[in-house]
Order: structure tokens, then sequence, then C-alpha cells
């Protein structure tokens, strides 16, 4: 992937937001209708409970609005609307549903990459930035429970539902994107894969065995953009599929896992939520001060892999 070209119009975080589902089911309550058990689910994936319900439009509106409220945004003043999601509500349309129940007067536009997908979102939205655009709403949204084969125990203790949205906003100065990388290999499509209406089907040690692999590959290649060394990466934003996955990767980077924003163990995998949702409780948390750099980082079936270096509030300190 390109660097970023010297002079290239930035853009910074200034809002964001998080809507989860009320219900929220335990791995106790999962041992009930299947056969697993809370020490297995808790030891092998680092979950202990996940949120169910909800709408792809619905949890966005919610996030959405949040956001937009952060940034002291009147909706009128959004110029684009990108939507991630591997869970539309319906085949087309999902981000323009909630431009309309924002009261958003832009274009909008769902993005696909799976678990990858909202920093796939959050790049493409720099990228419009940097093409004129001044404020883009970024919203990261799934509802796994939807396509999840609750018969499955290799899976239906993994996905759940949830949303997290940015509001990035153009500045005169440097920007906060400092390196990015996008990348795909489709030769590994049939390893986590659902048909159109069906539920997901996945090979979870071959998953787990290239996941830490391209998170890593592509952590590294954005660093190396955008001039930073690991033991600069304040925090790392890793998607949450599996603590064993983001400690692995933490490992191979050298960054401690004690530098990682977990939220895994309340939320499970929500998808393209998972990044902004961690972020999102990283702030909210005093975890991140100006100037520090984040690495956010997630992979996904695809199998896709997304990463980017972020310096919190842009600039250089
Ligand atoms: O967003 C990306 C989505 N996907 C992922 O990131 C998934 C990546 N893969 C993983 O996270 C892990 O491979 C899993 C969590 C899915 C599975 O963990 P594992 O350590 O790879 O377990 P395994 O598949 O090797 O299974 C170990 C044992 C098996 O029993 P035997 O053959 O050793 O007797 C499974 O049948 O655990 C059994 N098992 C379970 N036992 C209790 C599988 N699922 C369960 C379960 N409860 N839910």
């Amino acid at each position: 992937m390109p660097a970023i070209r010297p002079g290239a119009r930035g853009a910074v975080i200034s809002g964001w937001g998080t809507a989860l589902p009320e219900k929220i089911v335990t791995n106790d309550e999962l041992a009930a209708t299947m056969d697993t058990s809370d020490e297995w689910i808790q030891a092998r994936t680092g979950i202990k409970e996940r949120r169910i319900g909800g709408t792809t439009i619905g949890l966005s509106v919610d996030s959405g609005r949040q956001a937009l409220e952060m940034a002291g945004l009147e909706p009128s003043r959004i110029d684009a609307l990108v939507l991630s999601t591997t869970t539309p509500d319906w085949q087309w349309g999902n981000a323009a549903a909630v431009q309309n129940e924002l009261d958003l007067f832009c274009g909008a536009f769902d993005v696909n990459a799976a678990c990858s997908g909202f920093v796939y979102a959050l790049v493409t939205a720099h990228g419009l930035v940097a093409m004129g655009a001044d404020r883009v709403l970024v919203i990261g949204t799934d509802t796994l429970s939807r396509i999840t084969d609750w018969d499955d125990r290799a899976t239906a203790p993994l996905f759940a539902d949830g949303s997290g949205a940015v509001v990035i906003e153009s500045v005169d100065g440097p920007g906060q994107l400092l390196g990015w990388d996008l990348d795909a290999d489709g030769s590994a499509l049939p390893i986590l894969q659902a048909d159109v209406g069906g539920t997901i089907k996945m090979e979870g040690q071959e998953v787990f065995r290239r996941a830490v692999r391209i998170m890593v590959d592509s952590a590294e290649k954005s660093m190396l953009h955008a001039g930073v060394h690991p033991e600069e990466v304040k925090l790392v934003v890793p998607h949450q599929a599996n603590i064993r996955i983001i400690q692995a990767a933490c490992d191979r980077l050298g960054i401690p896992i004690e530098r990682a924003a977990v939220v895994i163990d309340t939320t499970g995998n929500t998808s393209s939520a998972s990044i902004p949702l961690a972020m999102a409780d990283a702030l909210e948390t005093g975890r991140v001060q100006n100037g520090d750099l984040l690495l956010l980082v997630g992979f996904g079936g695809g199998m896709t892999a997304a990463s980017c270096v972020l310096r919190w509030g842009g600039g250089v300190e």
C-alpha cells in the first residue's frame, strides 16, 4: 500500500459514539442450550458475555447520533456517511437509511470488508477528506447474531452485536492519519464464509493461525509508512475476535498486551463494531492523550486485513 503523500489534506476524530443491545447473554446461558461451558469459552476466547439484539440500521443511528453530538455538529454539516457492515438489514441502502434517520444531507454508502471493515471505512473517509470533504461520519455496525448458527458450539459463543461511530473533521495542519494498510487474500475466503442468507462457517484453527500473521503483517506496514516503531505506540486497538489472537499479535509486534484496548470479555466479536467499541472504551477510561500514537488493526473474512496509525489530536507534539 502506498504511503500518504506529503501535504495531503488531513483530519482528526472530533466525536465518537457506541451502541450495544440491552440484552446480555452470558456463557452460562449459552451452556444451557449447547455442549459448552463458561470455563471453556473464557479460556479459549476471553469472552464472558455478549450483547444480542437490535438491527444494523437502528444501532448505527444510535452510535452515529452520539458521535455527532460529541462533535457538536448539526447533521446538515456532514459531507458523507460511510457505514461498514457485513450484516446489512437490506441488500443495499443501509447507509442511506441511517442518513435519512439522522437527518443528514449527504452521500451515504455501505462498505463490507467483514471484520476489517471499520478500518477500511476510516481510511476511505480520510481519502474523502483529502479530496475536499470537511466532515465525514464513519460507522461500524454488525448484528452477527442474525447469521450465527446457534446450534454450532464452534462459532455460537464468539459472535455478537454492536456499533461504534466516529466523526472525522478536516484540519489545516497535519492530520491524525500517519500510515495505513488495506490488505486482502481471496484465496483464504473458504475458511471463513457465509452464504447469502446463510450462517457463518469457519475453520477456527486455520483462521486463528492466519489472523495473527496478517494482523502483524498489516500493522508492520502501517508503522513503516508512519515512520513509527512499536515501542512508540501508546495504544493498540485490535479487532476483538479472541484474546489469544490479540495476545499472540501483540507478542509478535513487540507491544505488551497491557497497551492493547480489550473489550472482548463483555462484547464478544462484533465484527465492524469491535475496533470502534474498543477505541471508545480506551478514550472514555482516559487511556489516550493528545499526541499519543494509536495502532488500529483488524482482520476478517475474505480474508481481509487493515490497519492504520493515528496520532490522537493530529499535529506533532
Ligand atoms: O472475526 C474473525 C472470526 N473468527 C475468529 O477469529 C476465530 C479464530 N479461531 C478461534 O478463535 C479458535 O480457533 C476457536 C475459539 C474458534 C476455537 O478454539 P481452539 O483452541 O482452536 O479450539 P479447537 O477448535 O482446537 O477445539 C478444541 C476442542 C475440540 O475438542 P477435541 O477435539 O479436542 O475433543 C472441540 O470440539 O474444543 C472443542 N470445542 C468446544 N468445547 C466446548 C469447540 N468448541 C467448543 C465449545 N465448548 N464451544
